[in-house]
């Protein structure tokens, strides 16, 4: 089984960007906790960010991962483009934030992705995409050896 992890605009600023909502870990110290747990499930995964729209979309639509553990940023709240994405492949999407978003700005509440998504998970830091994984694992277990 292969997953994706996927991370859109500002993401790259981990560690730099509002530490007291994200926290001082950089994307690198995600990249590292996620390989990690991947390979203890005997999972293989690929990593990849982006601040553009159309590499993300591109990433969707010719990535050979089973599944995708998405963190999309803040265009999660805006991007008919990226859910319509989503919804053009078959491959399952777990939605993920570091913040609780609902407990957030009014404009965080709405997610485009989240009614074409698995499933969503936020809140947790870090371990959201631990969690994110976890889920996903199990969901694909289900059928993909
Ligand atoms: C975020 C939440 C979004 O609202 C925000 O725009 C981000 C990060 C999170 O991981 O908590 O860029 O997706």
């Amino acid at each position: 089984m292969k997953l994706l992890i996927l991370n859109g605009p500002n993401l790259n600023m981990l560690g730099k960007r509002e530490p007291e909502i994200y926290g001082k870990n950089t994307l690198n110290d995600v990249l590292n906790l996620v390989e990690e747990y991947c390979n203890s499930l005997n999972c293989d995964v690929e990593f990849y960010q982006s601040n553009h729209e159309g590499d993300l979309i591109d990433k969707i639509q010719m990535t050979d991962a089973d599944g995708i553990v998405f963190n999309a940023g803040a265009y999660t709240h805006t991007s008919v483009a990226l859910r319509d994405a989503i919804s053009s492949v078959k491959t399952p999407v777990v939605e993920v934030h570091i913040s609780n978003v609902h407990s957030r700005e009014e404009f965080r509440h709405k997610s485009m992705m989240a009614p074409v998504c698995l499933g969503q998970i936020c809140g947790f830091g870090l371990d959201s995409y631990i969690l994110a994984v976890n889920g996903l694992y199990r969901f694909l277990s289900k059928d993909v050896k």
